[in-house]
């Protein structure tokens, strides 16, 4: 099978970079939000985004103008009932991607493939709620999509070989590199890494080293592009909070466990780059 439509399902920070990227590598994409008011903030800060690529002279006025014309939204659930391919990128709550995999699973062509943007959730769980477990995989984009390399894909126990070699061409045709790997919590990635941010918290908690010089360390000593600190603040301390309970909740392995500044933060508003303040202050 060919994919050539793809659909996606939330315009927040991950559903709208993932529209981006698809549209940019020359797909036809319709992306669905619950209402105007977030369609149109998705929308508008792809628009934006492009427009400073434009500016920089990264691409034309032209390109970002068929780039655009690439993309339709919507706030309708039928409307993705064409794609060959739908991405779900809702927030990371399971009976929310459930209900919206179970809808997508009535409106889309037997043959269309559903793809879940989790970073955590057991993605058998959400394939439950459809008819067609062979044809739902997770297809885990990295924040920002437009700029990260990787996508992981993950197989479930049910996925076919056919929907990971379709998965897999897709994340190619996208220029960027496929990880492939099994449905368990935190994938490959945050399986990894997720312990050295929530530690990073822990030295901070502790008073241990200070926030920059955490930042610093990582970054300078390890070559990273930014620190745990920081990337935390761009994730979001939020998404970050709900991932960890779940891992925690999963795994029962104390390397999980959300430590209580995180908690504390996450009660205060303070979520990150999205409310403007985190562990650092943002404009
Ligand atoms: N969308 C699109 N492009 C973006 C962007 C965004 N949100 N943010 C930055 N960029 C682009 C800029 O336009 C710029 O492009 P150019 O070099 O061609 O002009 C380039 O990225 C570098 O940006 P800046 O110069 O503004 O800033 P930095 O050099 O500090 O880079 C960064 C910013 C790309 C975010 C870099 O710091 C980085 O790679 N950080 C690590 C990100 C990371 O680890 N992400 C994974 C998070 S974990 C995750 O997503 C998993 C999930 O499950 C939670």
């Amino acid at each position: 099978m060919e994919v050539k439509k793809v659909g996606v399902v939330g315009c927040g920070l991950m559903g709208a970079g993932i529209t981006q990227v698809c549209a940019q590598a020359g797909y036809q994409v319709t992306v669905s939000e619950i209402n105007d008011e977030l369609l149109n903030k998705g929308l508008n800060s792809i628009a934006s985004r492009l427009a400073k690529d434009v500016e920089k002279g990264k691409m034309s006025q032209q390109d970002r103008e068929s780039i655009l014309a690439r993309i339709k939204g919507t706030t309708t659930t039928k409307d993705l009932s064409d794609c060959d391919l739908v991405i779900e990128a809702a927030v990371e709550n399971l009976d929310l991607k459930k209900k919206i995999l179970a809808e997508l699973d009535k409106v889309c062509l037997k043959d269309t493939i559903l793809a879940t943007n989790t970073s955590v959730l057991s993605i058998i769980d959400i394939a439950n709620a459809t008819t067609r477990q062979e044809k739902v995989l997770g297809l885990h984009f990295f924040n920002p999509a437009p700029v990260m390399k990787l996508v992981e894909v993950i197989k479930t126990i049910a996925t076919s070989d056919e929907t990971i070699t379709i998965g897999k061409e897709f994340v190619e045709s996208l220029g960027k590199t496929a990880a492939i790997c099994q449905d368990t919590p935190g994938f490959i990635v945050n399986r990894l890494t997720t312990p050295l941010m929530l530690n990073a918290v822990r030295m901070l908690e502790s008073g241990l080293a200070t926030k920059e010089d955490i930042d610093t360390a990582i970054t300078l000593g390890m070559n990273h592009p930014m620190g745990p600190l920081r990337l935390l603040d761009l994730v979001g301390l939020d998404t970050v909070l709900s991932g960890v309970s779940d891992t925690y909740e999963e795994l029962k392995d104390p390397q999980f466990a959300p430590p209580t500044l995180l908690k504390k933060m996450v009660a205060a508003g303070w979520l990150g780059r999205k409310t403007g303040k985190g562990f650092y202050e943002y404009e």
